[in-house]
């Protein structure tokens, strides 16, 4: 079993939401006994909650139910996980530091997109809902590529 995990700050917004959109594309691809994914924060401000209920809504427009609750990243992650994709330069320096800069495991999701998407996953906390559709296709359009790499042999969604 292959595992990913999905880092933001507060786990309730930006990785729940691409949490759900792998599983979706795992769970099409049939591969729920070859691929595990999950998500956390480098913070503790959430630990316990379910996804912000307006990126829950936003999701289920697009058919993607979010039921992850926030915990927080630990050092533990970084050995269990093979593949850990950091939401922002921020999380990403974060992981790096708990990593003690050894992992080589931590990518930033930006990496799997062409140069046309912002490095940064947009943090849509303290914004409108527009923000919430622009972090999904976001994460919609990363997250096919992300399981290619790690399940090249599996064929591609249509
Ligand atoms: P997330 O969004 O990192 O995508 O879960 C945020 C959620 C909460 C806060 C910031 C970002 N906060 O400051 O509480």
């Amino acid at each position: 079993m292959k595992r990913v995990l999905f880092v933001c700050l507060g786990n309730i917004c930006r990785s729940p939401a691409a949490e759900g959109i792998f599983q979706s594309l795992v769970a099409k691809r049939g591969l729920e006994n070859s691929i595990g994914v999950d998500s956390a924060g480098t913070s503790s401000y959430h630990i316990g909650e379910p996804a912000d209920k307006r990126m829950r809504q936003a999701a289920e427009l697009r058919g993607i139910e979010l039921l992850s609750r926030s915990r927080m990243v630990s050092p533990r992650d970084l050995s269990q996980f093979d593949l850990i994709i950091a939401m922002d330069r921020n999380n990403y320096r974060e992981l790096e530091a708990l990593a003690e800069g050894s992992s080589g495991k931590v990518r930033l999701l930006s990496e799997y997109l062409d140069e046309n998407w912002p490095r940064d996953v947009p943090d849509p906390y303290y914004g409108g809902e527009e923000g919430f559709s622009k972090v999904l296709d976001m994460l919609e359009a990363a997250c096919p590529r992300i399981l290619d790499e790690i399940c090249p042999e599996s064929p591609p969604t249509a």
